[in-house]
């Protein structure tokens, strides 16, 4: 009978607690603070610019995803990516040489977008050099399928297309560089145009 009571009352605390509980959470409940914010927070998705997989930008613990849940594609820019266009625009493209259409359409296009979409290297502009580095590191990249004479290529397409397309940012990290960096690069970009439109 003793232990009954005791069990009882023990059971009646407890009831006690979780009514005292749930009375907490109801009140805290309602309150027009920062809590719709979060909610909404809680609702933004990313989207892996490898596999597609659509998911919560947030983990559960509210800490950003850095990598993707479905085929682990882990990387800042899997953040970053698709900031900008994934093409270059077809009017800016048509005054391209047709060597540099097709190393665009048949290369670049391909090989470039297996990782990460092709708004990254569209919208990153790099010095001569600096490409070179860029696209022999994707080339080492485990299963990057890109064969060095492709990569040749792809590079000498990069150094046309910033020098055409975006020579404004080109410009200004030439103004950056020590003056034989400069005319190194310089000396680069005038020979891959040349021989991009046919005047080697
Ligand atoms: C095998 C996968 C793979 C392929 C194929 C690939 N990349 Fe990448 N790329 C990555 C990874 C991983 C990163 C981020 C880590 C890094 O910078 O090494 C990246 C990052 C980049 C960046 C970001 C640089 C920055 O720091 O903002 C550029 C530009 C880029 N890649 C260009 C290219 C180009 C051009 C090609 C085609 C020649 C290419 N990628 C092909 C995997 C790949």
């Amino acid at each position: 009978m003793r232990l009954f009571r005791l069990t009882v009352s023990v059971t009646g605390l407890v009831m006690v607690g979780l009514c005292a509980l749930l009375v907490v959470a109801l009140s805290d409940h309602p309150s027009a603070g920062p809590a719709p914010q979060k909610q909404a927070a809680a609702k933004e998705t990313v989207k892996c610019p490898k596999c597609g997989h659509v998911q919560p930008k947030f983990r559960p613990d509210g800490t950003e995803r850095a990598g993707c849940e479905k085929c682990g594609y882990t990387l800042k820019a899997f953040i970053a990516a698709d900031k900008g266009p994934a093409k270059i625009d077809g009017k800016v493209l048509a005054t391209y040489p047709k060597e540099m259409q097709r190393v665009y359409n048949e290369l670049f296009s391909k090989r470039c977008s297996r990782c990460h979409t092709l708004a990254r290297p569209i919208n990153v502009t790099m010095a001569p050099t600096e490409w070179e580095r860029y696209v022999k590191r994707m080339m080492r990249k485990p299963g990057s399928g890109i064969k060095p004479q492709e990569a040749k290529q792809i590079w000498e397409f990069l150094v046309y297309d910033t020098a055409k397309r975006r020579k404004a940012v080109l410009d200004k990290i030439m103004a950056s560089l020590s003056p034989p960096q400069r005319e190194k690069e310089q000396q680069i970009i005038e020979r891959v145009v040349k021989k991009a439109e046919g005047r080697s």
